[in-house]
């Protein structure tokens, strides 16, 4: 595998400012690329990538996917969508459009300059899972009129268009399906899992867990999420994935509640409530491909990454405000220095 290819490069990030993108950013500028962070600020916030700015090797665009731009870049990490249910569920149409026509736009950019592009596709794509774990060959069971569907089919849409274009056009792209990341920079009130368990065991209020509890999430810690992304664009042009990232460490809601209990040394107690609609009861990632392919696994414990999340909460909710950078971006982390030359 050539880690080089790219080191030195142009490199555009849609949704540079969200959850994962700030994260990512921050590991390409400190391993030498020039960053183009491009973002409409919707559910990401300048503040995720405020050590940045003023970086000579990074810049923030404010501009929607959903409308085209020209720029010159060497790789395209497409992210921007918004993640939560809560969120995406805002505004379902431009969440759609976002997926179908961003991708349009973001596989036009890069047919015409020539650029490697990867697609951030989601677990979503395999609905509510009929086979366990899941491998990249299932196809899924998604409700394409349901609540959920402007995400799930807007990006088994966007999938569609990768292919496509590799097929008619011969784009360089490159798909991985992500499942459940945490860690710092998760917005409190996303309505997800690890950000309402978490927020509220620090305040000590109940911890709602819907339906029985039984049903799974497998947690993947960000770090992690973000090496799998660097080598899947650094990988061969005849890897396109789709691959699955994430931790296939699974663990019931119920349980997950009560490890984030123990940590935090709350005195939350644990009530139900409905489960709602489409939501899917089990999801564990088969990730044989990506430890083949890519020589990738999740490192982090899930209590580590639990830690450096709820410290990271803690530092919100006291108002106190966290250091932004969370790695040295004037220092790449060795494993990423094989990027540069
Ligand atoms: N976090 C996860 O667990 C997870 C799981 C599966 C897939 N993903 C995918 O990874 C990507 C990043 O997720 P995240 O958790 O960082 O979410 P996020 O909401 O924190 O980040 C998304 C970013 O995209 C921006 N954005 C949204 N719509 C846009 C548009 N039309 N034009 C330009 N910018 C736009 C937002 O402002 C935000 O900064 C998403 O595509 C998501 O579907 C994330």
């Amino acid at each position: 595998m050539n880690f080089s290819q790219f080191g030195g490069k142009r490199v555009l990030v849609t949704g540079g400012a969200g959850f994962l993108g700030s994260h990512l950013c921050e590991r390409l500028v400190a391993a030498g690329h020039h960053v183009i962070c491009l973002d409409n600020y919707s559910t990401g916030t300048k503040a995720n990538v405020a050590c940045l700015l003023g970086h000579p090797r990074f810049e923030a665009i404010e501009h929607d996917i959903t409308l085209p731009i020209r720029l010159e870049v060497d790789a395209i990490f497409n992210l921007a969508c918004p993640a939560s249910p809560v969120r995406y569920q805002d505004d379902p149409i431009h969440t759609l459009k976002t997926s179908v026509l961003g991708a349009l736009n973001m596989l036009g950019l890069a047919k015409r300059v020539g650029a490697r592009i990867l697609q951030t596709s989601t677990s979503e794509v395999y609905g509510d899972p009929t086979v366990h774990p899941q491998t990249e060959d299932y196809r899924g069971n998604v409700n394409p009129i349901g609540i959920r569907a402007c995400y799930d089919e807007g990006k088994r849409c966007a999938e569609t268009l990768f292919f496509d274009y590799r097929r008619r056009h011969g784009v360089k792209t490159k798909v991985v399906r992500i499942f459940n990341t945490y860690g710092p920079r998760m917005q409190a009130d996303d309505g997800r899992v690890v950000s309402n368990f978490i927020t509220q065991a620090l305040a000590g209020e109940d911890i709602t867990v819907f339906g029985d509890g039984l049903q799974t999430r497998a947690f993947c810690y960000v770090d992690d999420l973000v090496d799998g992304l660097l080598r899947m664009m650094a990988s061969p042009d005849e890897i396109t994935g789709p691959i699955n990232l994430g931790n296939p460490q699974e663990l019931s809601v119920r349980e997950f509640a009560r490890r984030i209990i123990a940590l935090t040394q709350s005195s939350s107690r644990v009530v139900t409530r409905p489960l709602p609609q489409d939501d899917p009861t089990r999801r564990r990632p088969d990730i044989s491909l990506a430890r083949l392919l890519l020589d990738w696994e999740p490192k982090t414990p899930l209590d580590n990454g639990l830690r450096r999340t709820i410290g990271w909460f803690q530092q919100q909710m006291a108002g106190v405000v966290p250091p932004t950078a969370l790695v040295d971006v004037n220092r790449a982390k060795e494993s990423d220095t094989k990027w540069i030359h």
